[in-house]
């Protein structure tokens, strides 16, 4: 059956955004490993310090965590200024009570979810939250490094990682609170992918494959 004749379709991620999503998931995932890691580094022996592995596993931390922390700016960035507005049209329902309502109503089954932009009010409230997580785990993370890296960038952040140590109540509670966030990704993504592959099978439309496309279908209306 030729689809084009029921269906719309649609684009609606852009390639940055897309390329950008899936770095983003790969540096979470290196992260939240090599992370636990290195608070509880169970391949080295106590009895020796002949081994390189915390090392590399703190090196892969650093690369994906400053990976990480561009994302996060250039992410930021594309939301207020992309050229589609179809992200930020989502404001609008996210401040709307009846937008709200519906969204929570069309989870159980009870009408429609019609959305201004790209995404419903739960979700767009939630990756703005996440957003923030981010930045606070890549601000933290950064303190983190300036305190072991004295020269270079470590040296430049200096003044501003010992403003915000001096903030959060010390050294010992921005490792503490790099830790908590941690657990909020881990529950994320678990949710995400959950939502992902649920609302694709609930609204009958693309949702994982269009984060990869870039593409939706839409039913057309008569
Ligand atoms: C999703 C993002 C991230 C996750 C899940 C994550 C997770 C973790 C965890 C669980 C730890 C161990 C804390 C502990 O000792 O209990 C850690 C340590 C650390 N993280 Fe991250 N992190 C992230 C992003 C970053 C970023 C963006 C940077 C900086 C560029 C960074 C730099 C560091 C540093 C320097 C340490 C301390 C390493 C050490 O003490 O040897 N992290 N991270």
């Amino acid at each position: 059956m030729n689809h084009s004749a029921t269906h719309t379709r649609d684009l609606i991620f852009s390639p940055a955004i897309r390329i950008f999503h899936w770095l983003r998931a790969l540096s979470i995932l290196v992260l939240v490993i090599t992370g636990f890691y290195i608070s509880w580094p169970f391949l080295v022996a106590p009895e020796t310090n002949d081994i390189q592995v915390q090392s590399y596993i703190r090196f892969a931390h650093l690369v994906f965590g400053f990976a990480l922390t561009a994302i996060t700016l250039v992410r930021f960035y594309l939301f207020f200024f992309g050229k589609s507005d179809i992200e930020r049209r989502s404001f609008r329902d996210a401040s709307s009570v009846s937008s709200w309502v519906k969204n929570l109503k069309s989870y159980l089954w009870m009408g429609h979810l019609n959305k201004a932009g790209v995404y419903g009010p739960l979700q767009f409230t939630t990756y703005v939250l996440i957003s923030f997580v981010a930045l606070i785990i890549c601000i933290t993370g950064l303190v983190l490094y300036a305190n072991v890296y004295h020269l270079g960038m470590g040296g430049m952040m200096w003044d501003a990682a010992g403003w915000i140590t001096a903030q959060m109540g010390g050294l010992a509670q921005v490792r503490i609170w790099h830790h908590y966030l941690t657990w909020v990704f881990v529950i994320f993504v678990l949710v995400h992918v959950y939502m992902a592959v649920w609302s694709g099978i609930r609204f009958k439309h693309n949702s994982v494959d269009s984060i990869v496309s870039g593409y939706d279908y839409h039913k057309k209306h008569k």
